[in-house]
């Protein structure tokens, strides 16, 4: 992490972007998000981007790539750097990532994910988390490893599950948690690796 240094942040989202708006609202500095990149072209988190003013806001279609995950993120890996980005966040991006894309940005790139982990990995985990009869849910951010939603976990938050809480139900609560978690580790984050350069 000695030579981990914050400034540009890239966010790749997938979709409505909720946690990209979160970011893009709250006070990131010394960092700033300066590319957000999506695979999907009607992703509502691009429009999100572009409204507030993000340096380089960009669609790229896996399509061309056949399927072959690992060229596809070449290429978004390529963006990335011509954005300047120093620093990847997921939010809501939906693409299982390439051993290679996990290797470019190893300790510099974070998710957020729907559950407690390591409980509830992959799809629909509020819906995993009722189904398990859980009394506790909640959102981690880690770091991206080569392995789902398994890499080191950086911070949690956890909720109550409710009598009669549905996935869509505990979704609702749960969101506004993972957009102070994410803003909050994504803040400390940036300012520490800040401190320990300056230091
Ligand atoms: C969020 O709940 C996020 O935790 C989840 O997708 C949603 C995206 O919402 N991510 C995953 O499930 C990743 N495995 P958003 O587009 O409004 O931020």
């Amino acid at each position: 992490m000695s030579s981990l240094r914050v400034k540009r942040i890239g966010v790749l989202a997938s979709g409505r972007g909720s946690n990209l708006a979160a970011l893009l609202k709250a006070d990131l500095t010394p960092a700033q998000i300066v590319c957000v990149l999506s695979d999907k072209a009607a992703a509502p988190a691009l429009e999100l981007a572009r409204q507030a003013g993000v340096e380089v806001v960009q669609h790229l279609a896996p399509k061309p790539f056949a399927g072959d995950r690992t060229a596809y993120d070449a290429s978004v890996t390529a963006a990335l750097r011509e954005a300047g980005v120093d620093f990847v966040c997921l939010a809501g991006y939906m693409r299982l990532v390439s051993p290679s894309f996990v290797a470019d940005w190893r300790g510099r790139m974070i998710n957020i994910h729907p559950s407690l982990l390591p409980s509830f990995k992959g799809l629909d985990a509020q819906a995993q988390a009722i189904a398990a009869g859980v009394k506790l849910a909640g959102c981690t951010v880690h770091y991206v490893s080569e392995e789902m939603d398994a890499g080191e976990i950086i911070a949690q938050a956890a909720i109550e599950v409710l009598p009669g809480d549905t996935a869509l139900s505990l979704s609702e609560r749960l969101l506004p948690v993972e957009h102070r978690l994410y803003v909050e580790t994504v803040q400390k984050l940036v300012r520490s690796t800040a401190t320990a350069q300056s230091s």
